[in-house]
């Protein structure tokens, strides 16, 4: 992962979600009740709106309330300090939800960070979706930022994580035709200064 990161900026790993862990959230997710998920929206803090022609996905927030989301963070600590190590990314902070699309549900082309804004620096996808058939749709699409053309799709197979720059790639996640489970997340550079604390989650 860390070798794609610094040739390519992304890196697509089929079976990186740990079985245990994989099986732990996908039991998880199966428990919760659907009242925890609420529709997703577009921007940050003020800039926040609901836009359903944008993404229709619901999404709830892991904030270590759960067993099963303790052990995402640890497994996504332990990615952050590897990356850091190996990349000398400076990654600080990390926030990630879990997004449940319904089937005909998408997320149009868009970018997770802006540049100039350091926020964030690296996303992180993965998905839990036992038994994902060709057919059933729901691919992730990257585009690459400089011609905006047609990169890879990925399949939400269960256990496969794709990680990228978060500024380099425009993505965007296909109508699938049955419910499609994810995580996405993004690792943060602190970019506080002294009258300004970031990040404020
Ligand atoms: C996102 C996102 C991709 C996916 O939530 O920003 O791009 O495949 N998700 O779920
Ligand atoms: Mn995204």
């Amino acid at each position: 992962m860390a070798g794609d990161l610094r040739d390519r900026g992304y890196s697509v790993c089929p079976g990186a979600l740990p079985t245990a862990l994989a099986g732990g959230l996908l039991a998880h997710l199966h428990s919760m009740s659907e009242a925890r998920f609420t529709p997703a929206g577009v921007g940050r803090e003020h800039g926040h709106t609901l836009n359903s022609f944008v993404r229709t996905d619901e999404i709830c927030w892991i904030n270590g309330e759960s067993a099963a989301g303790r052990d995402w963070l640890a497994w996504t600590t332990a990615l952050q300090q590897h990356l850091n190590r190996e990349l000398l990314l400076g990654l600080f902070s990390f926030e990630s939800h879990f997004a449940h699309y319904r089937p005909g549900d998408f997320y149009r082309k868009h970018v997770d960070a802006f540049r100039g804004e350091a926020n964030r620096v690296l996303s992180v996808v993965a998905y839990l979706n036992p038994g994902w058939q060709t057919g059933d749709g729901g691919e992730l699409r990257l585009y690459t930022g400089a011609e905006d053309s047609s990169l890879l799709s990925v399949q939400p197979l269960h256990g496969t994580v794709v990680v990228f720059l978060s500024e380099e790639f425009p993505h965007e996640v296909l109508p699938a035709s049955r419910d499609r489970y994810s995580i996405a997340g993004w690792f943060r550079v602190n970019g506080s200064t002294a009258d300004r604390v970031d990040p404020p989650r």
